[in-house]
């Protein structure tokens, strides 16, 4: 049997928390439904942030309360801190990430907190979370560079990922917030942080900004990782992180994983359905980077 290797979808918050166009709470649950559709079984569902922050993410509660009822299924909240805890959990989440920061500039731009800061409210979230049953990932953003402050310290993101592993998260997140890793790079510490951790618990997030999403997934996937969030259509980018574009999509690394041999649970057509829901929502998904191939092979009707 070919090895499972898990895709969480974060095209309902990464993928549209910066489009231009805003969507309802009733549309982003047709985006969701079509993730479901194709067999997705993690899926970052939105937001709990400030909608004068994120205008894109109001609503959250209202989608929260519509999701189906699925036990296979885990999707997760974003929260930026206790207050979106609160308000993710009281709306029936199950499922939070907490954001943490590689660097000052990013925690500055996008919670106005200190790094320390974040750090401490997210460990608050991460015990609270255990106590009450949650799920909690936490993901440790501008991991490799960042918009503001430049390359990350790969000692300091270890040291973060130790922590909050011994915290007891259920999952660590290692994020390209910006797109800017490389796969050598990806591999020296992702291949570190499994030596120290094992690779259950881990996880990586990539951006697409300079078509290195798929490469660096792999050198991941080399250095053990099996789970990766993605965006249907390569739908993305930080509205506070400048020069982040779209992630790496989901439909780019369903089709390396399934021709490489691994098993990811994903009806690919289907999944090109999802795109095409994608972009007919945004009106600005550009799709996988194998987009024409995969549509053709696959006779998705235009
Ligand atoms: N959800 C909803 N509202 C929130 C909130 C949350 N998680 N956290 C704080 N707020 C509200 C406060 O209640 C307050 O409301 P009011 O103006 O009606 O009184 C308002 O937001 C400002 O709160 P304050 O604590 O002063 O925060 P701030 O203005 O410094 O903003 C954040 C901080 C974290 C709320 C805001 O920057 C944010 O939501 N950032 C999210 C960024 C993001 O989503 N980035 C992309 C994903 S990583
Ligand atoms: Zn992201």
């Amino acid at each position: 049997m070919s090895e499972r290797v898990f895709i969480n979808d974060v095209g309902p918050r990464d993928g549209l928390q910066n489009q231009p166009r805003i969507l309802q709470p009733a549309q982003r649950l047709g985006l969701i439904e079509s993730l479901l559709d194709a067999g997705l079984k993690h899926i970052e569902a939105g937001a709990f942030v400030s909608p004068k922050a994120v205008p894109a993410m109001a609503g959250a509660a209202e989608l929260f309360a519509a999701l189906p009822d699925r036990d296979d299924v885990t999707f997760t909240a974003l929260i930026p801190n206790m207050k979106g805890y609160e308000l993710a959990t009281a709306a029936g989440a199950r499922s939070v990430c907490m954001v943490l920061y590689a660097s000052e500039g990013m925690a500055q731009a996008n919670v106005r907190m200190s790094r320390a800061e974040a750090d401490a409210a997210g460990a608050a979230i991460v015990e609270r979370a255990r106590q009450e049953g949650v799920r909690v990932t936490s993901t440790v953003s501008v991991a490799f560079e960042c918009p503001f402050d430049g390359p990350a310290d790969p000692g300091l993101v270890a040291d973060m990922v130790a922590r909050f592993a011994d915290l007891g998260s259920d999952e660590v997140c290692v994020a390209d917030t910006i797109g800017a890793a490389n796969p050598v790079q990806v591999r020296r510490l992702m291949g570190a942080l499994v030596d120290a951790h094992g690779a259950e618990r881990l996880s990586c997030h990539f951006h697409d900004t300079r078509a290195m999403g798929v490469a660096n997934v792999f050198a991941a996937v080399e250095a053990g990782i099996r789970k990766f969030d993605a965006s249907i259509g390569r739908l993305g980018g930080c509205p506070f992180a400048p020069g982040a574009s779209g992630n790496v999509a989901t439909e780019d690394v369903n089709m390396m994983l399934s021709q490489a041999g691994f098993d990811t649970g994903i009806d690919a057509r289907k999944l090109q359905v999802a795109a095409r829901v994608a972009e007919e929502l945004t009106g600005n998904a550009p799709g996988g980077r194998a987009r024409a191939w995969l549509e053709r092979n696959l006779e998705v009707a235009a």
